[in-house]
């Protein structure tokens, strides 16, 4: 099996190019984001315990995320591999999903970096408000949290990742298309 992390900062285009990459590889596409967002929609406790703060565009507590991707692991079956988007997101949930997947024999095998500098994240996030209405694209401010919560917590897996020599960095700037060819010009080699 094959384990990506897709990563990137908010508005980098992980949920853009998810499609086009499960399609390919035969992958089941995991997006925490999309999970709690359904969670939400569907009012349940793990919702309501995550809304606030999603909403304000902090992380959510690493238990429920770990618990939510192990959920999946165990009940997926059909595919050739995953594609965790948002996941993991602090160096503590790394850790557990490399336990998870050393547990069954396996290891992540690279972390597809999407990056974009963080003027262009405002803009394709303003331009997806229109779009979606996702609460956290609402208002600059707690965009702003997002990306601070992103440098803080997140981008240190950049140098976790280096060091397994699992890291593999896509420019994310152009078009959906040239990001697309990029990441599969990467993956094709994988
Ligand atoms: P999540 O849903 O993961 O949000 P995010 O990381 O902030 O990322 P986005 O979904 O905003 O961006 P994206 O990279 O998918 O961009 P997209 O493809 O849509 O997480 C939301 C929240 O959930 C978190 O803040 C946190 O609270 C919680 N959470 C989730 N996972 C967690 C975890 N592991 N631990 C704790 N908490 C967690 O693209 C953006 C826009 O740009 C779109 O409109 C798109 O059409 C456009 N676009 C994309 N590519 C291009 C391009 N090349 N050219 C022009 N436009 C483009
Ligand atoms: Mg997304």
């Amino acid at each position: 099996m094959k384990y990506y992390v897709l990563f990137g900062p908010p508005g980098a285009g992980k949920g853009t190019q998810a499609g086009a990459m499960v399609e390919r590889y035969n992958l089941c596409h995991l997006s925490t984001g999309e999970l709690l967002r359904s969670e939400i929609a569907a009012g349940t406790a793990l919702g309501q315990q995550a809304k606030a703060l999603i909403e304000a565009g902090n992380l959510v507590p690493d238990e429920v995320v770990e618990g939510m991707i192990e959920a999946k692991f165990n009940s997926v079956t059909g595919v050739d591999g995953f594609l965790l988007d948002g996941f993991p997101r602090t160096i503590a949930q790394a850790q557990v999903l490399d336990q998870m997947l050393s547990k069954r024999q396996e290891s992540v095998t690279a972390c597809i970096s999407i990056m974009i500098p963080d003027q262009l994240i405002h803009e394709r996030i303003a331009h997806r408000a229109n779009i979606e209405g996702r609460a956290d694209d609402a208002a600059p401010e707690i965009v702003e949290n997002r990306i601070r919560t992103y440098h803080a917590k997140t981008e240190p897996l950049i140098d976790y990742y280096r060091k397994a020599g699992r890291y593999q960095e896509i420019d994310g700037t152009g078009t959906i298309e040239q990001v697309r060819s990029r990441i599969f010009g990467q993956m094709d080699k994988l």
